[in-house]
């Protein structure tokens, strides 16, 4: 299976210097480099889907998503999951997620993270695809996650390995000291992650690719940068991962960066690939 690991979409801002034209071409072109015939695709989407929750921005979501699908051609799901800008504050807790909601059920995914703590199962070319909601709580300044509801998902489901998919990273970064927005309970969640036989962990919410392993078994924790540059912050590099996941193990990572000088001497390819080493 080939997974494509986009986050911080936030597709409601104007983007100044890609557009998505050049996504959906980086993309399948990054994901045909790699895969062999008939591969499936699973297309992980680590939450901020939009920028301020509101339902008329998961719009541009769902018809960049559509195009994307199309664009692939090949037997592909999504695993999306919300992230804190997909709170819609101006919502009582049973709407929060709307747009979200909407999103999915136009990719003919079966999730609904409205009302609820958002932990969903799917099995696809022999993986469970784990997606778990980490801002369930509306609360945008932290993650949290439902380990309860993980639990009450997985039990009972016949051994496969397992991709879990949430928006916040694990624990809180050693570069910044002011990140208190990590998961709350990053250190439970490592503590369950092998008992719940999860084989991979992908994140977002750093705008930043970061890889590690944990646990006695060394799962891989992925995070993925932001798609799209945001305005207010400098030097950061729109990208994409795609890994190659095989028997249960991350056989390959790469993330695709957006180089404003490649993209002056090649005039089309601005995504350049890096493998992403998982220390
Ligand atoms: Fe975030």
């Amino acid at each position: 299976m080939i997974i494509v690991q986009l986050a911080d979409l936030h597709l409601a801002i104007p983007q100044a210097n890609l557009t998505e034209e050049q996504c959906f071409a980086s993309i399948t072109e990054a994901v045909e480099s790699i895969a062999s015939a008939g591969e499936e695709v699973l297309v992980a989407i680590c939450g901020d889907l939009v920028s301020k929750g509101q339902i008329d921005q998961g719009h541009f979501v769902e018809a960049f998503l559509d195009t994307l699908r199309e664009r692939l051609q090949r037997d592909c799901r999504f695993g999306v999951v919300p992230g804190n800008h997909d709170i819609d504050t101006t919502r009582s807790t049973s709407g929060q997620f709307e747009h979200v909601d909407h999103v999915t059920q136009c990719l003919g995914e079966y999730t609904r993270y409205s009302g609820a703590e958002g932990v969903f199962v799917y099995s696809f070319g022999g993986v469970d695809i784990v997606t778990m909601n980490t801002a369930y709580h509306g609360d945008h300044t932290y993650g949290k996650a439902p380990l309860d509801s993980l639990e009450g998902a997985l039990q009972g489901r016949p051994a496969s390995p397992r991709v879990l998919i949430m928006h916040h990273h694990v624990l809180r970064s050693t570069t910044n000291r002011n990140d208190c927005s990590a998961l709350e309970n990053g250190y439970e969640l490592l503590m369950k992650a092998e008992p719940f036989q999860i084989s991979l962990v992908l994140h977002g919410h750093q705008h930043a690719a970061s890889a590690v392993r944990a646990t006695r078994h060394a799962i891989p924790v992925i995070g993925s940068g932001s798609l799209f540059t945001l305005g207010e912050l400098p030097n950061v590099n729109s990208q994409f991962n795609v890994l190659q996941f095989r028997d249960g193990e991350v056989a390959q990572a790469v993330t695709y960066r957006l180089i404003g000088d490649a993209d002056a001497r090649a005039d089309r390819q601005a995504f350049v690939p890096r493998e992403l080493h998982i220390w």
